[in-house]
């Protein structure tokens, strides 16, 4: 077998290769560490919600998510509450993964929060609490999970996710956009120096996945304006796994050549069409 076909296989049984996901108890990295245990990696799970993440755990014990418990991995699950707003608490969490794991190999950070709210009314505080752990808590945990003994020494892969809110007119979203358009703008400079390590780093800009996130806004919508928030993806709105399949793709060593990038994920979205024209 090459270096590279070796490099193809899913993560084999007892290598214990280690994803963190970041915002795990909900959403979009709920169903990543589903599907990460399912592929055979080891999960380090993480939000503020001890009840989702134990929920999570007790799914994973009963064998619906990935194989069944057994001596070989009884492990592989490790919930660690963190509240990645605290952004001067990260370096002992940090410390503390990397003690559990002896190094990651990969991390989503799927944490994240908006609010929607006019311009006039989005003042200096809230827009501290959207960057904190939208972006700033992003910035932090790959300025320390970069350093030695933090990751894997044969290199690890970082996912971020934005969202079309950084990429077009979201009424109430200025915030919530440019705390996103923040985590653009650092992936290609950090990726300079991240490769330099053997860490790749990408982002997903993502149109709406029907989440608890999303949820929010969708269920305050009269019944038009749900059929034309509808009638906006060809593909109909996101599910969680639709991003999680792709997160965990990047987060593989099936993408080794690939970093600095943000790719689209939006249901066709940016290629509808918005006006018709008889063919
Ligand atoms: N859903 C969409 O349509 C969409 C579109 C574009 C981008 N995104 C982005 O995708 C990511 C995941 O979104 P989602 O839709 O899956 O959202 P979600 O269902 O609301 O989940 C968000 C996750 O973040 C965690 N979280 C929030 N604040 C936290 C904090 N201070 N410390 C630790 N964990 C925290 C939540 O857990 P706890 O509350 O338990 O802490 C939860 O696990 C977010 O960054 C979001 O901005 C989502």
């Amino acid at each position: 077998m090459t270096a590279r076909e070796g490099q193809k296989r899913e993560c084999p049984e007892g290598e214990r290769r280690w994803m963190l996901v970041a915002g795990a108890s909900q959403g979009i990295g709920r169903a990543t560490v589903r599907l990460l245990l399912k592929e055979g990696y080891s999960v380090v799970a993480s939000a503020r919600g001890v009840e989702p993440l134990e929920e999570l755990a007790r799914e994973y014990a009963g064998g619906k998510v990935g194989p069944e418990l057994g001596p070989a991995h009884k492990d592989r699950l490790k919930i660690l509450p963190c509240d990645f707003a605290q952004i001067e608490k990260l370096q002992d969490y940090v410390s503390n993964v990397a003690d559990l794991t002896g190094g990651i190999s990969g991390m989503l950070y799927a944490a994240g929060m908006q609010k929607t709210l006019p311009l006039t009314q989005s003042k200096f505080p809230l827009a501290e609490e959207i960057f904190r752990v939208n972006t700033f808590a992003a910035f932090e945990l790959i300025r320390l999970f970069a350093k030695k003994g933090a990751y894997r020494p044969e290199g690890a892969s970082f996912v971020l996710l934005s969202s079309m809110a950084a990429h077009e007119g979201a009424l109430g979203k200025a915030l919530y956009g440019a705390a996103k358009g923040a985590l653009e703008g650092f992936i290609p400079a950090a990726s300079a120096e991240l490769v330099m390590k053997k860490i790749r780093m990408n982002g997903l800009v993502l149109g709406v996945v029907q989440t608890g996130m999303s949820m929010q806004f969708i269920e305050k919508m009269s019944e038009d304006q749900k059929k034309a928030l509808q009638a906006e993806y060809p593909l109909g709105l996101g599910e969680p796994e639709d991003a999680a399949q792709f997160v965990a793709y990047l987060l593989s060593e099936k993408a080794r050549w690939i970093t600095g990038q943000t790719f689209t994920l939006d249901g066709g979205h940016s290629v509808r069409t918005t006006y018709s024209e008889r063919m």
